[in-house]
């Protein structure tokens, strides 16, 4: 059965979709059998995979009861597009509604090592269907002296969902994203994070670069495109691995890294 983690953030632009696409693209080279899930009607991260814009059907359809998952699924990537902004709206007047994306995945749960899923920027019904479907809650917040207040309320999200819906749901942590660390302003939010967080936070923090954009337009994986900046997704699914206890898997990402980015 597949582990499932949502990536998820308080606000928009924190480098959620660039990190579900990158661990992904992480993960599969390690071996494991990764499905990349879109819940954001924006449709990024299937843009990102290069799922046709008329696939159909997509998660709109599963979350409104119309597909299966399993039919939904494009190249191990369950799309989204702008009719899911309307899904969610339908959604929201069901019995059961945060439950929704969990028991939809039931029925693919069990083809994946793994499944990661790229939420929204906003904490409403689709990032809640989100968290309930997971088995753990990834947060990534960007480098700024009022993230330390985005995480605190994403974090209030996961302990509603914890409270209220789902009692096994675990933090996985917070990811400091698309930080430039040559600032002051980074380092005191990264120290600011630190002390709240303490070993929730992952060591490694993102580093800023235009490389990403430049990778996403050309649709290569920031891992070939630029593997010495890829290397600090390399260690945060390193670090990720080991805490879901996939400390074999974890191993091989410290091997794949030896690899492309010799010391
Ligand atoms: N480490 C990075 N350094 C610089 N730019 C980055 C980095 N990671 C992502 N970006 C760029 O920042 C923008 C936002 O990234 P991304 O789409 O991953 O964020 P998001 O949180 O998914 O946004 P949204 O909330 O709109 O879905 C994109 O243009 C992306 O290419
Ligand atoms: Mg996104």
């Amino acid at each position: 059965m597949a582990t499932t983690i949502a990536v998820l953030s308080q606000k928009g632009g924190t480098g959620k979709t660039t990190t579900v696409r990158t661990l992904t693209d992480v993960l599969r080279r390690v071996g494991l059998d990764v499905l990349a899930v879109d819940l954001d009607p924006q449709g990024n991260l299937s843009d990102y995979f290069d799922v046709p814009a008329d696939a159909d059907p997509t998660v709109a359809d599963v979350l409104a009861g119309q597909a299966k998952a399993a039919d939904a699924v494009h190249n191990d990537v369950l799309p989204a597009n702008l009719g899911l902004a309307e899904s969610e709206l339908i959604l929201s007047g069901k019995m059961g509604r945060e439950m929704t994306l969990r028991r939809a995945l039931r029925d693919v749960k069990r083809r994946y090592d793994v499944i990661l899923i790229d939420c929204p920027p906003a904490l409403g019904l689709l990032t809640v269907n989100a968290v309930v479907a997971a088995d753990y809650a990834l947060l990534s917040t960007e480098a700024q002296y009022f993230s330390l207040q985005g995480v605190e309320q994403a974090l209030e999200v996961i302990e509603l969902a914890k409270d209220n819906l789902h009692p096994d749901l675990e933090w996985l942590g917070v990811v400091m994203n698309i930080a430039d660390m040559r600032t002051i302003h980074s380092r005191e939010a990264l120290g600011q994070l630190k002390e709240r967080f303490g070993d929730k936070l992952f060591s490694t923090p993102i580093r800023s670069s235009i490389r990403y954009a430049e990778s996403a337009e050309r649709g290569i994986s920031i891992i070939d495109y630029r593997p010495e900046l890829g290397d600090d997704y390399l260690a945060l699914a390193e670090e990720a691995l080991e805490r879901i206890g996939m400390g074999d898997e974890s191993g091989r990402v410290a091997e794949l890294r030896a690899e492309l980015v010799p010391a």
